[in-house]
């Protein structure tokens, strides 16, 4: 290549490589023209909407493709904001397809093909999506077909059934739905987190106090055992057999993200300083973990063992929830933005790779590419550079007092099969759509064998 000696002596003499010239986020228009191409690149992977495809779903789950069947729901979530950030509508039509074909019968986001195998994480990830929807009043579907804020609110009721909510460990959620599941005796932190995300924003978007208390009584939870303790750590997770008192497990960015999003809606919705406090917290404790030198980093695998498919997502996530922490507590943008800005500049530097010469990487602090790409390095990158967008004019998050317009319908989701408890699993099933951090963990270097999660 022509730029050979010229690169190396860059390399050498400012520590830079010039091929890092692929993306830009100095204006806004970089950032949009940079999220487009990122937008674009990750949805090369999704295949949904060719003929004979199924909507909604990325290649998988494995064996048949990497992905499991919740990255897709927080793949159409990530696409959402891209829109309402840069308004690029080219993708509404295909993640409405793709939302609303993976609803299933009971409009809950338990479709018959994963529900065997679905965890209330993975459910829960597609009710954030639908959330994600109405506030920001992305198109609604027609009136024939389920609306965003139902669906959230379908997932919600459906969590907090007893059924799911049961009384071992003094409540919480499980990981796993069906008792047949490897993980159904486990409680872990990400499945309490989305329940506790998706009530603190149904209270701040509907004003009923119902989510709220749900949101409190899940808080006092994850403090009442441990999963969160006095240091703002926020543990995996900890077995029924043991009353929840073996709380342990690797730190993951999601989980702090997660709760930090709804926290700042709690303290949104109640003003309290009990809930700043809380939410102040958090952000300084997800911040001092999960951006040092001001660079999202995944410390459980990232430089040690190596992060599964499913870890390889987690800082998109991050980016965007801690970008929306700053519209509903504005007080911690002073914070959270210049680290988000900073992470992200970090981010397009590792977009340099394979033959497009733009494919994303996974490690930010190395500022190239690391050879690592796929769904989740795009999707990262993707949430990173458009969530930069967050401080322009006339994005904040509605709710149907201030012009949301998606319908909802309190008692959506009880006609939920769940409740039916009648389906055999297959060993497909089983295999299917879980998120699989810990099998993974355990199966790779045995760190995590002590968990007795192994499949
Ligand atoms: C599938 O979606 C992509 C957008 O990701 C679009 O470019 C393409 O035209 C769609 N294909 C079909 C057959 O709808
Ligand atoms: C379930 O799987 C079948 C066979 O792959 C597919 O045709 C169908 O569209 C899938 N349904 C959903 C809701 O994904
Ligand atoms: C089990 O754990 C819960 C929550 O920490 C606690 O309230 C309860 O007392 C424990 N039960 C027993 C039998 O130890
Ligand atoms: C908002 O939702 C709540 C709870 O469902 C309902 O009581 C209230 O009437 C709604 N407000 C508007 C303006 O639609
Ligand atoms: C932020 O968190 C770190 C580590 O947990 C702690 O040492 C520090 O005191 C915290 N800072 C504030 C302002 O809370
Ligand atoms: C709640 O969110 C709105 C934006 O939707 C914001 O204007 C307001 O300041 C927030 N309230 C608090 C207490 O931070
Ligand atoms: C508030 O939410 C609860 C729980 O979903 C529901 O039972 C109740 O009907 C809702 N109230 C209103 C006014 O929508």
């Amino acid at each position: 290549m022509l730029l050979t000696l010229p690169r190396l002596a860059a390399v050498a003499l400012f520590g830079i490589d010039i091929a890092n010239a692929a993306f830009s986020v100095a204006t806004v228009d970089d950032i949009k023209r940079t999220a487009a191409d990122i937008a674009w690149d990750m949805m090369q992977y999704y295949k949904g909407n060719l003929t004979g495809q199924t909507p909604g779903i990325l290649p998988g789950p494995p064996p048949a493709g990497d992905y499991y069947w919740w990255e897709a729901g927080a793949m159409w979530g990530t696409l959402i904001d891209y829109w309402r950030f840069t308004g690029d509508d080219s993708y509404n039509d295909v993640i409405t397809q793709a939302l609303l074909w993976q609803v299933g019968p009971g409009q809950d986001f338990m479709p018959p093909n994963v529900t065997a195998s679905l965890g209330n994480d993975d459910q829960g990830f597609w009710g954030m999506t639908a959330m994600t929807a109405a506030e920001n009043n992305f198109p609604d579907p027609p009136d024939d077909q389920p609306q965003w804020l139902g669906l959230a609110q379908a997932v919600f009721n459906t969590q907090a059934h007893p059924d799911r909510h049961d009384t071992t460990c003094g409540g919480g959620l499980r990981w796993q739905i069906f008792s047949i599941n490897n993980g159904y005796d486990y409680k872990n932190s990400i499945a309490n987190g989305c329940f506790f995300n998706l009530g603190a924003r149904l209270a701040r978007y509907t004003g009923n106090q119902t989510y709220a208390d749900w949101a409190e009584k899940t808080w006092d939870w994850m403090r009442g055992v441990g999963l969160m303790d006095d240091d703002w750590n926020i543990h995996d997770g900890a077995h029924v057999q043991k009353n929840c008192t073996d709380v342990a497990g690797a730190q993951f960015s999601y989980n702090f993200g997660v709760f930090t999003l709804g926290a700042a809606h709690m303290y949104n919705y109640t003003e309290s300083q009990v809930w700043k406090d809380r939410l102040d917290n958090l952000v300084n404790a997800t911040l001092v973990r999960f951006f040092p030198e001001k660079i999202a980093y995944e410390p459980a695998c990232e430089d040690t063992m190596g992060c599964t498919t499913d870890m390889l997502s987690f800082k998109g996530y991050v980016h965007r929830w801690l970008s929306f922490v700053t519209q509903v507590a504005p007080h911690t943008a002073s914070t959270i933005l210049p680290v988000l800005k900073v992470s992200a500049e970090a981010a397009i530097q590792s977009c340099t790779g394979e033959a497009n010469g733009r494919t994303c990487g996974f490690n930010w602090r190395k500022k190239k590419y690391d050879g690592s790409h796929g769904v989740g390095q795009q999707m990262n990158a993707l949430g990173a550079v458009s969530a930069l967008l967050i401080d322009q004019p006339g994005k904040a998050p509605v709710t149907n007092s201030t012009g949301g317009t998606s319908k909802g319908n309190p008692s959506a989701g009880s006609n939920s099969e769940d409740f039916m408890h009648s389906k055999p699993l297959t060993t497909a099933d089983r295999a299917g759509a879980g998120i699989v951090t810990f099998f993974l963990a355990a199966s790779a270097l045995g760190t995590f064998a002590w968990m007795g999660l192994g499949k």
